[in-house]
């Protein structure tokens, strides 16, 4: 399973690349605008920096929500660098942008998926990636982790190569949930993948061990 950052704080991006587990990073407009990133020129330069930092997939989402936007801006950000995915939501434009962008051999995000039949809509266009959003789902008391295995199960069945990634991740256990259930990548806030790193009997145990290895330095 791909582990992906889901931020666009540059910070944040570094610490989880030199943990050396990072296999990309996902962006929108309310983590870029958390930044303070404003302006055609800084949101470019912004994501020349985080491909800059990560080997791997960046999502850049584009803003506008007709067709000829998605297909202006998305031309625009894939020509950046080729790291970047285009993201870009599932509506009917949409849709019909990531067909287009299949068709030009330019790599697309499918955002803002909370239906199997969104997901199968997806894979039909030839999103790269579909991103499912979990903890929106789990939010009005719907199962997001459920959403990610019934994707993975449909996926699998007709032998699509769109690739799962679950977004959205709120929590440390979403992770293992949706690692469980077989999603390729997940995106998630840094502090859920730390949270991955802790045990209490690691803790005590390396005290231990510790302690045990004055004694032999004695
Ligand atoms: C990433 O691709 C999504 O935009 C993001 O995971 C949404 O997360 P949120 O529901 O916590 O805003």
């Amino acid at each position: 399973m791909k582990f992906f950052i889901d931020t666009a704080n540059l910070a944040q991006i570094k610490e989880a690349q030199a943990l050396g587990i990072l296999d990309g990073v996902t962006t929108n407009p309310s983590l870029m605008a958390k930044e303070g990133i404003k302006g055609h020129e800084n949101i470019l330069n912004h994501y020349r920096a985080i491909c800059d930092i990560v080997d791997g997939d960046v999502s850049a989402e584009v803003l506008a929500t007709d067709y000829d936007g998605m297909i202006k801006e998305g031309e625009m950000l894939a020509a950046l660098h080729d790291q970047i995915v285009v993201k870009i939501p599932m509506t009917k434009d949409g849709i019909k942008a990531i067909k287009y962008f299949y068709d030009k051999d330019i790599r697309t995000n499918c955002t803002l998926v909370f239906s199997i039949g969104q997901a199968l809509l997806a894979a039909k266009a030839g999103a790269t990636y579909v991103s499912p959003f979990v903890g929106r789902l789990d939010d009005i008391a719907s199962d997001g982790v459920e959403l990610v295995a019934q994707i993975v199960d449909l996926y699998r069945f007709y032998g699509y190569n769109t690739e799962v990634l679950a977004a959205s991740i709120r929590s440390t256990q979403h992770i293992i949930q949706c690692a469980e259930v077989g999603a390729d990548v997940i995106t998630s806030p840094l502090d859920s993948i730390l949270g991955l790193l802790k045990h209490p009997l690691t803790d005590s145990g390396l005290a231990k061990f510790v302690e045990d290895s004055k004694k032999m330095n004695a």
